[in-house]
């Protein structure tokens, strides 16, 4: 027996469970070569990495299609699908391909969907007031979505960065240095409140404000929305993997000026007890869901908050994570497919219950 034949045998992925005969004969040490040099050793883990079948029975972490919610971006207008330079495979979508997207997406098994609209730039200004209209693109949307797919899991951002000039996630004081608190939140709570009367499954506060989520909790109960849960961003960091996005939504600075500077309310990339604070705060405070962002750079925390809730925990592979992958690849330094399931895999088996990708679609259609 050649020793491809002997490692393939009992091969689960290929229905060879019938194997087993043929791997009886599978000489107890196959591998060794004439010499004189043997460990005594008692324990031998390769034993279990032997063949296909014996590496599957003991495989801890699966990645299926349920895990997945796929960010997608939406525009105005009918025009054709206008991809994001920094992402290949991503689209900015009108609202009819946006949901021929969400029928094949949920024709692979991807459950969920995130929304992120590219806001039209004479619609934005410093109080983010098309945040709150009752007619605008998100909103918009997700009714059509929730009409066209009804059984179509939908979640929507709550920040006001897609709908402000400077492109914040909050309102600016006089100064326009400092993103208030308060004012912001009260906000973000109208916009939740809005977004349930569309029909979302989840809002999703992305903004970082504190006690915004008690405040939304408060304010969709008092609306009669006691059904719309909340998804957290509970860890956000003030993150470098942010920029392809920020390109795609369009709240980037103008070239040639400094980058968005959002460490006055997103987490210092060097704190893990803070994150764990965040997200115990989030918990405190009524999320059904909470989320740790990015999700690579970020395995820890994703652990520590699995040690210490029993609330689901999403994690968002982050427009960054996606490009640098893509980047590699196109330079032929890694390997596409492999590469993006591994990394989805360490997700998931850091402690993720659901994970946001970009990848979703393409993943979902080997799984
Ligand atoms: C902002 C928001 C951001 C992302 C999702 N919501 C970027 C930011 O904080 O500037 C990033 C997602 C990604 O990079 O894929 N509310």
């Amino acid at each position: 027996m050649s020793p491809e034949q002997i490692f393939n045998c009992g091969d689960l992925e290929n229905g060879a469970l019938s194997g087993f005969a043929f791997c009886e004969s599978i000489p107890l040490f196959s591998d060794r070569m004439e010499t004189e040099f043997e460990l005594n050793l008692q324990r031998r883990p390769r034993r279990l990495r032997r063949s296909a079948g014996i590496r599957n029975m003991i495989q801890e972490t699966t990645l299926g299609a349920n895990d997945l919610i796929a960010p997608l971006f939406v525009k105005e207008g009918e025009g054709e699908p206008e991809p994001v330079e920094s992402m290949p495979g991503v689209f900015r979508h009108n609202l009819s391909d946006l949901v021929r997207e969400c029928e094949e997406l949920l024709k692979l098994g991807v459950p969920a969907v995130a929304l992120f609209p590219q806001v039209d730039p004479s619609l934005k200004n410093d109080q983010a007031s098309e945040a709150t209209q009752e007619n605008n693109l998100v909103l918009r949307t997700v009714r059509k979505l929730k009409e066209a797919l009804p059984e179509l899991i939908v979640i929507t951002d709550v920040a006001l960065d897609p709908y402000t000039t400077h492109g914040h996630d909050g309102l600016l004081d006089e100064s326009g240095q400092i993103i208030l608190n308060d004012p912001t939140v009260e906000v973000l709570c109208r916009m939740a409140q809005q977004q349930a009367e569309s029909g979302v499954d989840l809002v999703a506060p992305s903004d970082m404000m504190d006690g915004r989520v008690g405040a939304m909790r408060e304010a969709l109960d008092e609306s009669g929305f006691t059904e719309t849960g909340i998804m957290a961003y509970s860890a956000k960091f003030a993150s470098a993997y942010y920029g392809p996005f920020r390109e795609a939504v369009g709240s980037a600075k103008a070239a040639g000026t400094p980058g968005l500077d959002k460490k006055t309310y997103q987490l210092n990339p060097a704190n893990r007890n803070e994150a764990s604070m965040e997200a115990q705060l989030d918990v405190l405070e009524g999320a059904d869901i909470v989320m740790v962002k990015p999700a690579g750079p970020y395995l820890d925390i994703i652990r520590d908050l699995r040690n210490n809730t029993e609330l689901p925990i999403a994690a968002y592979q982050v427009s960054g994570e996606y490009a640098q992958i893509h980047a590699a690849a196109q330079l032929g330094w890694l390997d596409l497919e492999k590469t993006r399931d591994e990394s989805l895999l360490g997700i998931k088996r850091a402690g993720a219950d659901m994970i946001l990708t970009y990848f979703a679609k393409d993943i979902a259609k080997t799984l």
